[in-house]
């Protein structure tokens, strides 16, 4: 078993998330402007019965702040903010610009998006705002202010929220005008934007700022995801998402000219590709998302968000801002999360780097789209409810739990590297195959590491790799400027890294980097790729590799060794006996290429060669269909057992260590059980 002696910071500044809390905050989204004051005695009757602690206000309450223009009515949230305060609850405020006020949208048309079919759009619906309309801007920002003047001095709230769930997309005049000033910022000149977008092909060279237009349906876009111009594309994903930014970080200022001790985030939605969430977080305090799994994701999805959310702030915990207690109301079918399944993935998310469990939502709307949507507080209206009293019983769990895991880190010597830019430029480019989606590739070098109780950090291209012992990089089509270099460093003082097929194509502007693929990476890999044969679904190639055959599907890589050496070969097709699997002895260290997409058994036994060979143990041995994850501070490891499975599991204790959730201990040798959907947090010392 791995040493656990890794630093955690010694004492939280006073902005931190952490510094504000003393367990593991448990509530959610609270909306008591959709009901009459008495119902808000009984919610906080409720909640105490239930353990709630803390409570998101003001999401979506723009429209009753700001009446008119000029107008502005802070009544009714004075007086929820003094009744959450005199029943000991912590606050994590919203700014509630999430939604415009229809009398703007009325008076101020810009406010409106313009969709990517071209169509502006009229009131309605959220997130609906035009985040390059200076009327928005103005007012969001406002009301953050005036929000954050009012409320400084409640000491109980422990965070800001500033809208909800950023994102959609605008092709409005506004944000056409203010993508070309994004243009000549970055660009400073039409010659080198017409190199980088290579604007000789198909004769659209500009020779104005004003020729430029916003690249969808109406232009560039003969599909959502195909484009004829992917540099164009690329491009205003990138504003876009600085657009977007650009209107959080507005009242950000603001909200920090009157509560600067106060941190503050918005609740991301993990993998949500039209977000750098990874530019993102240098301007987010801390990390916050919503985990809403579809029903038949396996746990590794969210697992794998979840890790993505704690690599945004370089392995701090994050917080679990929403997930249902039991039902959403948007999917086809929306199936009710079973007995325990809540508690489980509420530890699910504990045992990744969330230091908080938060709903949505607190009280069943009776309204609108939400009223099925899940709640602490169903319809009933009662406290006798199943998903009640799971509410409860975890509440008074987590009371137990106290501060323990708050702050311990998760420890891993894996990295995945994942680059929005890289996703966007991928999807983007028409070929070899529609069906390569960057995330799947990904997640197939997750599970496998998952699968194994190895954890695994998701880095970005700015992220340091000292830390790390092995970095892998699915689908790395995008090498940006510098990128190479550094792999190189890393791998020259003894690590390892890993790539695949469609890696190392092109540069930071789309353009292919000549000279032979994987390009920059071609050095590091010490092969040549000559071409690529994309195989239609019903296609399939395979490879013999150490005495087991796997089969090979999507997209093969015939590729040439230079310093290499060839682990593994075609079977089939003219390219029969070309290399599909190479290690590259360099420096201190090993790079493998790995030229096609196997079955998932390949990248099971690929990560155990890989990890053993690197010397990385897991955290624990293999439980099929139990998730063990550790996290830890100076004094203390923290082991979760998460069991997955509609069976009981025999564990042995591999370390002597005490159950908290049950105040057992357990001695090396001896057998613990973790019930079906169960949870078992060794602290081990
Ligand atoms: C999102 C939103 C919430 C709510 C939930 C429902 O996460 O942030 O306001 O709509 O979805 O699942
Ligand atoms: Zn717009």
């Amino acid at each position: 078993m791995e040493s656990f002696v890794f630093e955690t910071r010694e004492k939280e500044d006073e902005s931190t998330f952490s510094s504000k809390i003393e367990k593991i905050p448990f509530g959610g989204d609270y909306n008591p402007e959709q009901w009459p004051e008495d119902v808000w005695k009984e919610d906080m009757r409720l909640f105490k019965l239930a353990g709630i602690d803390c409570v998101t206000l003001n999401v979506f309450s723009w429209a009753a702040l700001q009446p008119s223009e000029e107008q502005y009515n802070f009544d009714r949230l004075d007086r929820i903010m003094e009744m959450v305060r005199a029943n000991g609850l912590k606050v994590i405020l919203a700014t509630s610009t999430a939604v415009h006020p229809a009398w703007m949208a009325r008076k101020y048309p810009e406010v409106l998006r313009t969709d990517f079919e071209g169509r502006k759009r009229k009131f309605g619906d959220r997130h609906n705002s035009c985040p390059n309309s200076p009327v928005f801007q103005k007012y969001a920002a406002r009301l953050a202010g005036k929000l954050a003047r009012r409320y400084q001095n409640y000491e109980n709230i422990i965070a800001w929220h500033v809208s909800n769930e950023y994102g959609g997309e605008c092709y409005c005049e506004n944000c056409e005008k203010a993508f070309r000033k994004w243009l000549q910022e970055k660009y400073k000149t039409l010659e080198e934007l017409n190199r980088v977008w290579n604007t000789f092909f198909w004769g659209h060279t500009f020779y104005d700022w004003e020729e430029i237009p916003a690249p969808n349906l109406l232009s560039e876009h003969f599909e959502r995801e195909r484009t004829t111009f992917q540099g164009i594309s690329l491009d205003y994903r990138r504003f876009f998402s600085d657009s977007l930014l650009n209107c959080y970080r507005m009242e950000y200022e603001k909200i920090k000219e009157y509560t600067p001790q106060l941190p503050v985030t918005t609740n991301m939605m993990g993998f949500y590709k039209l977000l750098d969430y990874q530019k993102w977080a240098n301007y987010l305090d801390f990390a916050s998302w919503d985990n809403y799994p579809a029903n038949e994701a396996p746990p590794s999805v969210a697992a794998m968000n979840h890790d993505l959310m704690r690599g945004l702030k370089q392995g701090a915990p994050f917080v679990l801002m929403e997930q249902t207690p039991s039902v959403t109301n948007w999917l086809s079918y929306n199936a009710l999360k079973r007995p325990g399944v809540m508690r489980l993935w509420s530890y699910q998310a504990i045992a990744h780097g969330s230091d908080s469990v938060l709903f949505f939502q607190m009280r069943r709307s009776i309204g609108a789209c939400e009223k099925f949507h899940g709640a602490v507080i169903d319809h009933a209206g009662h406290e006798y409810t199943r998903v009640f009293r799971e509410v409860k019983a975890l509440g008074k769990e987590l009371e137990k739990l106290g501060s323990r895991t708050l702050g311990t880190r998760v420890k891993a010597r894996v990295a995945i590297l994942v680059d929005w830019d890289n996703w966007w430029a991928l999807e983007y480019s028409a070929g070899p195959s529609c069906d390569l989606k960057y995330l799947e590739e990904v997640q197939r070098y997750y599970d496998a590491f998952y699968e194994k109780n190895i954890p695994v950090d998701i880095i970005s291209v700015s992220d340091p790799l000292e830390e790390y012992t092995l970095v892998v990089a699915p689908a790395l089509y995008m090498v940006k400027e510098g990128y190479a270099g550094k792999l190189e460093a890393f791998v020259k003082r003894g690590g390892c890294f890993v790539t695949t097929f469609f890696s190392g194509i092109v540069d930071e502007h789309d353009l292919v980097c000549e000279g032979g693929y994987p390009g920059k990476l071609r050095e590091l890999l010490g092969i040549w790729v000559e071409e690529t044969d994309a195989l239609p679904p019903d296609q399939k190639n395979s490879f013999r590799w150490r005495g087991k055959e796997y089969e090979c599907r999507l997209l093969c890589d015939i590729l040439y060794t230079r310093k290499a050496k060839a682990l593994a070969f075609y079977e089939k097709d003219f390219y029969a006996g070309a290399p599909v699997l190479t290690k590259n002895r360099y420096g201190d260290g090993y790079a493998y290429y790995v030229a096609t997409r196997g079955e998932q058994d390949f990248y099971r036994d690929f990560a155990a060669m890989v990890t053993k060979e690197m010397g990385i143990d897991p955290i624990w041995e293999e439980v099929p269909g139990v998730e063990i994850c550790a996290r830890q501070n100076r004094k203390h490891k923290y082991i979760f057992f998460l069991n997955h499975r509609e069976e009981p599991v025999k564990i042995t204790a591999l370390e002597g260590g005490k159950s908290l959730l049950e105040d057992v201990s357990y001695g090396v040798g001896e057998c613990f059980q973790v019930e079906p959907k169960g949870v078992v947090i060794l602290q081990i010392s």
